[in-house]
């Protein structure tokens, strides 16, 4: 592909809105996690979602070793949140409450849900990779509070329009 524009591929695709969540872990006792937009529920029978680690996170080896990951899904609110665990190499849950989940993944404090997994597999994919969780728990925290958006390259809450 040599006419390929990297720059027009990161502006078209930005045009797709998304959540944010924090994918979690937890490996001989040591908490880690890092902030995603690239997530997905898969299937439902059986339960699935996937989840698009870059190959450059330092935080997702040690999810896969541990065999599992939490995935939590941010409230408009957590921005400050989301913006911890997109940093790489700091002790990101110095500040945070949290508890472990059915997997022993942190579920952190004021997410509107989460979904508790099971690594199924993982495949290769370019610069990322697509891990697939077999669900073992999911849980909405809180109702009638909006997600946090991501479009590009903002942040944002979710507004209803009349149907
Ligand atoms: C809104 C947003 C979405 C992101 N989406 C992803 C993603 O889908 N996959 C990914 O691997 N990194 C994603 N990142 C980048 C990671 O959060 C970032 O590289 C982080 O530093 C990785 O930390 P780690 O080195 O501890 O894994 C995203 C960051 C932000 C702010």
């Amino acid at each position: 592909m040599g006419d390929f524009d990297p720059g027009l591929f990161r502006a078209t695709l930005s045009r797709f809105c998304t959540g944010v969540v924090v994918a979690t872990g937890c490996l001989d006792g040591v908490p880690a996690g890092f902030a995603a937009q690239s997530f997905s529920s898969l299937s439902l029978d059986p339960p699935l979602v996937a989840l698009f680690p870059a190959k450059s996170s330092t935080s997702w080896p040690r999810l896969r070793d541990s065999g599992s990951f939490c995935i939590n899904i941010l409230s408009a609110s957590q921005k400050p949140v989301c913006d911890v665990f997109a940093k790489t190499g700091i002790d990101k849950f110095a500040e945070l409450d949290w508890h472990a989940g059915v997997t022993g993944s942190p579920v952190l404090e004021g997410v509107l849900a989460y979904v508790d997994c099971d690594l199924e597999v993982e495949h290769d994919a370019g610069d990322h990779t697509i891990a697939v969780g077999r669900v073992r728990d999911v849980r909405t925290l809180v109702d009638g509070v909006l997600p946090l958006l991501f479009f590009q390259g903002s942040y944002g809450a979710f507004s209803a329009t009349a149907n």
